[in-house]
């Protein structure tokens, strides 16, 4: 695992994005770039945003999606992503999860396949509170493949900011499985803030281990890591 320490959230950005501009730049033959939702990618796609480099061989894969949510849904990760990304920047072709199929798990394979006939070649993340990465809350199997998995409350709790109440952030989503995200060619974790010191420090120091889902990334053997000085101070 190779990391960084940045002063501030705005030079993390800055850092990562070019981190994924040399991977793009580097494949003008096209790749497939695994992407974000949540706060810590949000810098990462301003800059993206504002520079003007050619995407169009670039096929994107989001991570997850709410089940239960629409595309057009205000908090959906499609609504993220196309304001965040999407209605700036153009893509081969870019693919999440859809929320509101009648059959999540049927979902999840058909994603889950389209995934795998892709491959990732570097895979956005941040990490969750409690080490989760992607949804793949504690516990989840270290192969698990893309599936319907039940939020913990403190996840609904940390993600509720995006909603009105809390009652309005959904119980299950889809998300890619830590297997499918292991699959990536690369991976580029970025953290900030105070909030996410805890989890950083098990993941960079602790042994690997279920109970904090972000140890799998010992495992892999490209990892970049990004925190800035908040994230990185219970190192
Ligand atoms: C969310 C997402 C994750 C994200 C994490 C941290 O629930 N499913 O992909 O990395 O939690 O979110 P944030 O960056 O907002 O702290």
């Amino acid at each position: 695992m190779k990391w960084m320490i940045v002063e501030k959230g705005e030079e993390l950005a800055q850092v990562a994005y070019q981190f994924l501009k040399q991977e793009i730049e580097r494949h003008p033959e096209g790749l497939t770039v695994g992407l974000a939702t949540g706060s810590s990618p949000v810098g990462v796609y301003e800059e993206w945003r504002k520079d003007s480099l050619d995407c169009r061989h670039v096929t994107t894969v989001n991570l997850d999606e709410y089940v239960g949510l629409s595309p057009e849904h205000p908090q959906s990760y499609h609504t993220f992503m196309q304001e965040h990304l999407f209605k700036d920047v153009a893509f081969k072709e870019s693919f999440v999860p859809i929320g509101d199929t009648e059959d999540s798990v049927r979902e999840s394979e058909r994603y889950e396949a389209l995934v795998r006939n892709r491959g990732i070649d570097i895979q956005l993340l941040g990490i969750g509170a409690n080490g989760h990465i992607a949804f793949n809350e504690p516990g989840t199997p270290f192969d698990a493949k893309t599936h319907v998995t039940e939020l913990t409350e403190s996840t609904r709790e940390a993600n509720q900011r995006f909603f009105d109440r809390l009652e309005e952030v959904p119980t299950k989503a889809i998300t890619m499985g830590i297997g499918t995200i292991m699959e990536a060619k690369k991976i580029l974790l970025v953290a900030s803030s105070e909030r996410k010191a805890e989890a950083v420090r098990d993941m960079m120091e602790g042994v690997a281990t279920t109970d904090c889902p972000a140890t799998v990334l010992k495992r892999h053997a490209d990892v970049m890591v990004i925190l800035d000085e908040e994230a990185a101070s219970l190192l």
